[in-house]
């Protein structure tokens, strides 16, 4: 039996586990339910992380339980390439639906995130006979190598663990709080997106670019939204020049954002959308959608993976889809994500540590600095606020390259009253760093 105090499993943990995976809690989970977590020790948190973007239909809903459990009964595994099974078809059909985009479309499963970025990325390659990729400043694709070669920050993600993938080039995102040209918007013009030109003539050409990949809304990067204008140009580039756009909406899906997909903002199709974390309520999957000539044109036995599509993993995703239509959690997001970001301005007027405050739907961001002059990043009293949040009873999860962001994730089931007591530890937390 294992000691069951956060601090003595702690102790276990240091020795039996390496230090390279991080821990942003000293916490050891028992239960969760809904947007509350209980630790080992039975103390309550509000969960404002949802496991890192996972959760958007809550800690163990019924229906992804009972699907699980019922599932289990009847096989765990077969291995889709050795027997098929029905959930992965029908989980197939509503990503078809579901994603953006009036053409026809196919999927297919794989376990990460990391490996459904990869595998679009191969589509990509097989359908315009091309190698190059264009990625972003300040972007998060996974760890696995190609993934991390288009993940762009330095420390902790990259540092001692090149040399990356070749053939992959880096472009400025429309990160307006700082502006890597040094403008404002909108008088800016949308450089940053006409930029994609220059670098066809600089660095490379697009007869030798396969595809773009890019989130939506920068996650790990600090919940960078970029004006409207920035996709639709950025799209028409690409397809002027027989790139393949990719959107990564692995943190920005499922409801997060007010939008079943976050592009549908900009009222953008890609030619590819890749999938994973809250698509499957907890359970490890990631899907790759796109258009049929791309995706059909690798050669048989080309994609896949041993556990690609679990049906236990299918079965909670087709449970998701379920619950988010039955609770209508897409018109929830926008609720809770207007609330989030009201009382996050309040905070700014009051206090100096937050230079911006930023949300779209319920992915709501405060970004903090030392000086709103500078725009120092304030990274030590990020650390400093959400290990004081969780002393308090709430879990955050931080973000940015320059790990100065307090970004929102909690499960769009959470009640007001949660989300208000929530956002009133972080004020009080704020209120004492800031005094
Ligand atoms: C936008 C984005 N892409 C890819 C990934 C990688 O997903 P995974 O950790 O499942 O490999 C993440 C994970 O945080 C992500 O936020």
């Amino acid at each position: 039996m294992l000691a069951s105090s956060n601090e003595r499993l702690f102790e276990q943990r240091s020795r039996q586990v390496p230090k390279g995976p991080y821990n942003v809690t000293p916490l050891f989970i028992k239960e969760a339910k809904g947007a509350l977590v209980i630790d080992v020790e039975g103390k309550e948190y509000i969960d404002f992380a949802g496991g890192i973007g996972v959760c958007n239909v809550g800690h163990c809903p019924d229906e992804v339980v009972t699907a699980i459990k019922d599932q289990a009964e009847k096989f765990i595994h077969s291995a889709f390439h050795l027997m098929m099974y029905q959930p992965y078809i029908e989980l197939a059909g509503r990503l078809n639906q579901a994603t953006p985009g009036n053409f026809e479309k196919k999927t297919m499963f794989v376990n990460s995130g990391a490996e459904a970025v990869e595998n679009a990325v191969k589509a990509a390659r097989s359908y315009t006979k091309k190698s190059g990729i264009i990625c972003f400043e300040h972007a998060f694709h996974g760890r696995t190598l190609l993934a991390l070669t288009l993940t762009s920050k330095v420390n902790p993600y990259k540092l001692g663990f090149g040399p990356f993938a070749p053939e992959v080039y880096r472009v400025p995102f429309a990160y307006c709080y700082r502006c890597s040209f040094e403008l404002e918007y909108p008088s800016c013009g949308i450089r940053c997106a006409d930029y994609l030109k220059d670098v066809f003539h600089t660095y490379v050409s697009p007869q030798n670019i396969a595809a773009l990949v890019v989130e939506p809304i920068l996650g790990e990067g600090g919940f960078i939204i970029p004006p409207k204008e920035f996709f639709p140009r950025i799209k028409k580039i690409c397809q002027e020049s027989g790139i393949v756009f990719i959107a990564d909406e692995i943190q920005t899906g499922f409801g997060r954002t007010g939008k079943m997909f976050a592009m549908e903002h900009f009222e953008i199709a890609p030619d590819i959308v890749v999938t994973a974390k809250s698509l499957s309520g907890g359970m490890p999957l990631g899907g790759i959608t796109g258009k049929l000539e791309i995706m059909d044109s690798a050669q048989v036995g080309g994609l896949g993976g041993t556990f690609g599509g679990n049906p236990l993993a299918c079965r909670a995703a087709l449970a998701v889809f379920e619950i988010m239509e039955k609770h209508d959690l897409i018109s929830k997001a926008r609720r809770i994500g207007r609330m989030i970001l009201e009382r996050f301005k309040k905070m700014q007027e009051k206090y100096d540590l937050i230079g911006d405050t930023r949300g779209l739907g319920a992915m709501v961001a405060m970004e903090l600095v030392k000086d709103r002059t500078t725009k120092e990043p304030a990274r030590e009293e990020t650390k400093l606020i959400i290990r004081k949040c969780y002393e308090n009873g709430l879990i955050l999860m931080p973000a940015g390259t320059y790990d100065n962001v307090i970004r929102t994730l909690m499960p769009l089931v959470i009640t007001e009253e949660q989300l208000q007591d929530g956002l009133s530890i972080l004020e009080r937390v704020l209120k004492d760093i800031s005094s």
